[in-house]
């Protein structure tokens, strides 16, 4: 499952995107590489079947995502954020550009990048640890039966699922699936996670202390983390930088926004600080004026 691809360029190259980065003269290595980007999808009938005309998603989006780096991408619901994550994740190809992953192409899925999606993607037919232990077997097949399970376990608890172990995911309720799809991602710990508004399901007391574990696994862990949201705060707790695009068809990378805000960070700390209120300005305004374009469109 592991992915076989062909290396293209050094992995430290300068990066664009936004205009503080170009002037820096020594990049840290990229660990994921979004390289002009285009993808284009057939447009659909009424009844879903796909017609001879296309349309353009987004074009040209090029960035870096550091290693080590905590990356979340803000944009209208249609720009192509879930459609960008799945290319990441090697589910589906650019139509122009590439995606590459420590220095290879992404061709294809693999245990190094590890995804948690808007929907859930659980196996039905697994329990909530089945569905986890999956993922450790996979990472680990030289592991006992006793590391493996012990693994879980700890993933299990870490997430709050305890007690949960035997049920199937329908008996589960929508925040203990999307907390069982985080569990099978961090269990493996992997270089790249890949996450799709992982936390939109879970109720505002459980989403706090799951955000409060994903900064601990990652500043351990040291993985690079490229998520999507539409949580203006959780992106700038969480985040080294946010990437904002503009609205589709034909949207585009508008530009990178540094959270220069002093980790470790609660939310407590965050909101007392005068960065915090200028980044959560710069990103509202800049929700809102693509949102009064769009309306601006209709009428
Ligand atoms: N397989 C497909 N075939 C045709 N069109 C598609 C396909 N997948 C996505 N699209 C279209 O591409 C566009 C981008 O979809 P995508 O799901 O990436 O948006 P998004 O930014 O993640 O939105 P949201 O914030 O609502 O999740 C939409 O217009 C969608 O209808
Ligand atoms: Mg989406």
């Amino acid at each position: 499952m592991l992915n076989s691809t062909a290396t293209i360029e050094p992995e430290n190259e300068p990066e664009n995107g936004s205009d503080n980065e170009s002037q820096r003269t020594t990049e840290p290595a990229s660990a994921l590489k979004v390289d002009y980007v285009t993808k284009e999808f057939p447009v659909l009938s009424g009844n879903g079947t796909a017609t001879n005309e296309s349309f353009c998603v987004f074009e040209e989006v090029k960035f870096n995502v550091r290693k080590g780096e905590f990356m979340s991408m803000v944009g209208h619901s249609g720009c192509g954020k879930s459609t960008l994550l799945n290319m990441m994740a090697g589910f589906d190809k650019p139509t122009r550009g590439a995606i590459v992953v420590d220095g290879k192409e992404v061709t294809g899925p693999g245990l190094d990048r590890m995804v948690v999606f808007q929907s859930f993607a659980l196996m039905p037919w697994l329990t909530c640890f089945e569905n986890i232990r999956v993922a450790v077997r996979q990472a680990y097949p030289d592991w006992s039966v006793d590391e493996v399970k012990a693994h879980t376990q700890k993933y299990v608890d870490t997430m709050g699922l305890t007690g949960t172990e035997n049920r199937r995911p329908a008996l589960l309720s929508g925040g203990m699936r999307q907390r069982v799809g985080l569990a099978r991602a961090f269990c493996v710990d992997p270089k790249v996670l890949l996450l799709d508004e992982p936390f939109a399901q879970i109720d505002a007391l459980t989403r706090g202390v799951i955000q409060d574990e994903l900064m601990r696994m990652w500043e351990a862990a040291g993985a690079t983390v490229f998520m999507v949201t539409h949580d203006v705060d959780e992106a700038i707790l969480l985040s080294d930088r946010i990437a904002l695009m503009s609205n589709g068809p034909n949207a585009q990378l508008s530009r990178i926004i540094e959270v220069n805000i002093p980790r470790p960070r609660t939310r407590a700390q965050m909101i007392e600080s005068p960065q915090y209120t200028r980044i959560r300005n710069e990103i509202l305004k800049f929700l809102i004026s693509h949102q009064k374009s769009d309306l601006a469109d209709k009428v």
